[in-house]
């Protein structure tokens, strides 16, 4: 198994920061520091060190959805300048879980927690074509004239994009809430994309990742069962058994 998927799998954190922690010599495989990405290793056989700790291949895999309130970090570990983090909710727990993608500090919903590497990959890869959806607060009130062109997408970042929905929830006096759904997972995507058609981000929630759905109350989340996880799996990864080791 290549060294990056063996400490995703191990759910010590997700393969592309794996590839830092090989590429910056954290990390030990019988007792040599290992900095080739293309390193491969028997998980059975080989000793794996991060930082000199001993990397244990969790068999659990764990998932959940939590409802992220505004202003929290979506991070682990302190933040230097004293922000709340995803620890204040996650610290104490048996299972060591990271976030599956981000939502800014600013923005608020569902970020599915896992200690499920390949997972947590793939879920925000482009190909496997999963939908996000966002309820957002838009200054000022939606032109209706502009709906052609928020549908037809536009370039960003060097990239074309273009939302898989859109739709007008509700006008207020000097604002609108919109709906809006990309399977793109680029940085700030949402705030940008309406940036160049004219409109402010006031309020940002993400109310669905693919199937799954926020529910709930802001700071609260839920296990997702065996059943759950393997028919995400089965739907958007092809996946026909899931993962035998899912812990709920
Ligand atoms: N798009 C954004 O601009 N911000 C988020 O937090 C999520 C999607």
């Amino acid at each position: 198994m290549r060294i990056n998927r063996f400490l995703s799998f191990s759910g010590i954190t997700s393969r592309r920061k794996a590839e830092n922690l090989i590429l910056s010599g954290k990390v030990e495989v019988n007792g040599k520091v290992i900095t080739e990405l293309n390193c491969k290793i028997d998980p059975y056989k080989d000793i794996v060190k991060v930082n000199g700790e001993l990397v244990k291949v969790s068999k659990k895999r764990a998932y959940l959805l939590f409802y992220k309130p505004r202003w929290v970090l979506t991070a682990l570990g302190k933040d230097p300048s004293g922000l709340e983090t995803l620890d204040k909710y996650f610290k104490d727990f048996d299972v060591r879980l990271f976030p599956a993608g981000r939502l800014d500090f600013d923005s608020e919903g569902l970020i599915l927690m896992t200690n499920d590497g390949e997972f947590a990959h793939k879920i925000h890869h482009p190909s496997f074509k999963i939908i996000k959806r966002y309820q957002v607060l838009i200054n000022p009130i939606f032109d209706i004239a502009s709906k052609e062109k928020v549908l037809s997408g536009c370039f960003l970042m060097g990239k074309f994009v273009k939302p898989d929905d859109f739709k007008v929830i509700k006008n207020l006096s000097d604002a609108s809430w919109i709906e809006i759904a990309f399977h793109e997972g680029m940085k700030h995507l949402v705030k940008e994309y309406l940036k160049k058609m004219g409109y402010d981000v006031k309020r940002l929630i993400r109310i669905a990742i693919g199937d799954f759905r926020l529910t709930g109350v802001a700071g609260s989340y839920r296990w997702l069962s065996q059943e759950e996880i393997s028919r995400f799996k089965r739907k958007y990864f092809g996946e026909e058994f899931g993962d035998r080791n899912e812990r709920y």
